[in-house]
């Protein structure tokens, strides 16, 4: 365990190092529901989707026929209606861990001891020996003038909009090669209020409080710089790239969707146009250099009539329980009908180019609708570019994106400029995985079948070719803006929530986050299937995808599971690519994934916490040879947190991890995290802050 910043050495109100100690040990874990998360992160995240039956109701995936049978819209819409009853899971948070492997870790170019599995109270960064971490940014900085400081107690959100945002997840760190100049990326993702502010006096406190977490919301662009390769980054204040991307930032929608009269609203009737992003969750870098980033759990800032369409998307209800409608009336389309398309403008992948802060971002409809948890591009062979995406929701779906036209080499302007455009125009897939062992071999008991493997092909299904739908009954437009619809009705296979999907820079190969989904094999629900192998699947697990041909643009593809997850202390159904499981790290919920210069995978966590009773973590994975599926853990978050958006520089002896909802549990007067700053609770001074603050850090080898 190392920290950077000796506590003697900060300023404002010291904490010694005893009281230190008591800020890192804190309340025992409280209010957490089934699956994973906290009460508090189920509410903020994803409002309550697990207390919600999965909105995939289609009767697709209990009948192999419907992928052939004409599709009835009709038929489908009246069928999404009817309820399944939410199945309640008990269960506290999980037993002791397994021992983490003592060799040190290798090859590779950050080598290192596992760490020991840290219980969930701890309120502390954890690395391994020989490693220390610090703080490039956090929640609250001043981004174009040290003039906009930060006080929790008096945000505004013109302030907020010139500051990092909260909740930050997906990160890149572009690093000019060998140089001291960079550019940080960052999502942010949502907001939790209860730890951000203090109790609203009244209603004109609350919806200024409303504002500033709008604010909060979006991406932040941040020039960094160093004294030399292997040292540590620090972000500009006034840097020339420096940009706040928020819910007001105006969009320009692309692709066969754009200008459709499902994006068109009162302020917007040309459906061109559209302000903001928000749940902006995971992404990817382009190899021309933009981020896409994905719009995830929006459903849940909408007051909405409702329809069966909303309802697969899990809008309507008792969206807007942030209030945002008090600020903005388009967030209610019932009391504002000029707005009942609102939603639809939300939910799709959003590229922008951190190279150019004047640059208007774009929305790309061609790769559909859904809750984009982010989007992966890798280049074929032929300089096609395909965009791997997951829809994370229970029972939700795997898709594909192949671009019309071929990358073009370089990085001239034209060259740029051309690129920028590869995503407004292609193919859209859903895919479908067939195990090759017998249904009655999945016994849902993490049982491996009798051949050795969940494995299996699968198919990627076409539903937009060459700009024309391919699913009966629906328009392009109606597939791009209603893209789940579009997967119900072509037979995709329902999977256990699909978070990251990222494409091995190395060989290749596609690895599919399945986070879990303890609706699997319950009541009316579908059961275990190969691909997704356990009933009430709690720890989630990893897939591992293989195009034909090894070429990306491929229509077939083979497909095994790498890791089913879990503490292998407590779980005999964990599985680790046949590496023994007595020798790995326990590891729980993965959710994003990253890749080393060697093409060694990295996995961060999200939902250990509540499943096996430890922090989440950032695990080192190797994919070849004896190693194959040796799990080790590099670090550990604050309690309370989530390890967001992985970026490993190994040859540059980083790791970058975004800390998520550090104290997530807490109150604005009983805070459980005083990560980064570490200073007595409630107390500002010096920059420093006696409560939770997102962050970006950065671990180095010393
Ligand atoms: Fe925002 Fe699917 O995690
Ligand atoms: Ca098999
Ligand atoms: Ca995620």
């Amino acid at each position: 365990m190392t920290m950077t910043d000796d506590p003697t050495d900060q300023a404002g109100a010291e904490v010694p190092g005893p009281g230190r100690r008591s800020l890192l040990t804190l309340l025992p874990m409280q209010g957490h529901t089934r699956g994973k998360r906290s009460a508090v992160t189920c509410h903020l995240k994803c409002a309550d989707a697990c207390s919600h039956p999965a909105p995939n109701l289609s009767t697709n995936g209990y009948f192999r026929d419907v992928v052939n049978s004409a599709f009835s819209r009709r038929a489908l819409l009246a069928g999404a209606g009817a309820g399944a009853a939410a199945v309640v899971i008990g269960g506290a948070a999980g037993g002791a861990a397994a021992p983490a492997a003592a060799a040190p870790s290798g090859p590779g170019k950050l080598p290192f001891v596992p760490i020991a599995p840290v219980p969930n109270t701890v309120d502390d960064v954890v690395v391994p020996n020989g490693y220390s971490w610090k703080t490039i940014i956090r929640w609250g900085d001043p981004l174009f003038s040290t003039a906009d400081t930060f006080d929790p107690s008096n945000q505004t959100a013109e302030l907020q909009a010139r500051q990092f945002g909260y909740n930050c997840d997906y990160l890149d760190v572009i690093a000019e090669p060998n140089g001291t100049r960079g550019v940080l990326v960052a999502n942010h993702e949502y907001t939790n209020e209860n730890i951000m502010f203090p109790p609203a006096a009244d209603e004109d406190e609350a919806n200024t409080q409303r504002r500033v977490a709008l604010a909060s919301h979006g991406m932040t662009v941040a020039d960094v710089t160093r004294s030399g390769k292997g040292t540590p980054w620090t972000y500009v204040v006034g840097g020339p790239r420096n940009r706040r991307v928020t819910p007001e930032t105006v969009f320009a929608f692309t692709g066969p969707a754009a200008g459709d009269v499902l994006l068109q609203t009162v302020e917007d009737p040309t459906g061109t146009r559209v302000r903001g992003t928000f749940n902006n969750c995971a992404g990817g870098t382009t190899p021309w250099g933009t981020v896409l980033s994905g719009e995830e759990n929006f459903n849940q800032y909408f007051k909405a009539a409702g329809t069966p369409e909303q309802q697969r998307y899990g809008i309507g209800g008792s969206g807007d329980f942030r209030g945002w409608a008090n600020v903005d009336p388009r967030y209610d389309g019932v009391a504002n009908p000029g707005y009942a398309n609102e939603p639809n403008r939300f939910g799709w992948i959003v590229e922008i180019d951190p190279e150019d802060p004047t640059s208007m971002p774009v929305k790309h409809t061609a790769l559909g609708r859904f809750k984009h948890e982010g989007a992966n591009v890798h280049v074929g062979r032929d300089g096609h570019v395909v965009a791997y995406m997951g829809d994370d929701e229970r029972f939700d779906y795997l898709y594909k994106f192949v671009s019309k036209h071929t990358m073009r080499p370089g990085n001239s302007a034209k060259a740029r400029a051309f690129n920028k455009t590869l995503l407004s125009e292609g193919d859209l897939f859903v895919a479908r995985f067939d195990g090759d062992s017998s249904a009655a071999e999945i016994t849902g008991d993490g049982t491996l079948p009798s051949d050795g493997e969940f494995d299996g092909s699968g198919v990627w299904i076409p539903l937009v070719v060459d700009g024309e739908s391919t699913v009966p009954g629906m328009t392009t437009a109606e597939v791009l803006v209603h893209t789940r619809l579009a997967g119900d009705a072509v037979g995709a296979t329902k999977m256990d929530r699909p978070e990251d999907v990222e494409p091995n820079p190395v060989t290749g190969r596609v690895y599919i986050a399945c986070t879990n989904n303890t609706n699997r094999g319950i009541g009316d629900y579908p059961k275990a299937d190969e691909a997704n192998p356990r009933t009430r699947n709690r720890y989630g697990h990893v897939i591992e995808l293989t195009e034909a041909g090894g070429d990306v643009t491929a229509t077939t593809f083979g497909w095994s599971i790498l890791i089913v997850a879990g503490d292998p202390a407590t779980d005999p159904t964990t599985y680790f690519a046949g590496f023994p499981p007595a020798k790995v790290s326990p590891i729980s919920c993965p959710d994003n994934v990253a890749f080393d210069a060697d093409g060694t995978l990295w996995i961060s966590t999200d939902g250990q916490p509540g499943t096996i009773g430890l922090c989440d973590g950032l695990f080192k994975v190797p994919l070849t040879g004896a190693e194959r599926g040796h799990v080790q853990q590099f670090l550990s978050v604050p309690r309370e947190a989530e390890t967001c958006g992985p970026v490993i520089h190994d040859r540059d002896g980083s790791v970058f991890v975004a800390v998520q909802h550090p104290g997530e549990d807490g109150d604005w007067s009983d805070q459980h995290s005083f990560f980064p700053d570490y200073v007595a609770p409630g107390t500002l001074s010096g920059g420093k802050w006696g409560g939770p603050r997102p962050s970006v850090i950065q671990v180095v080898r010393d």
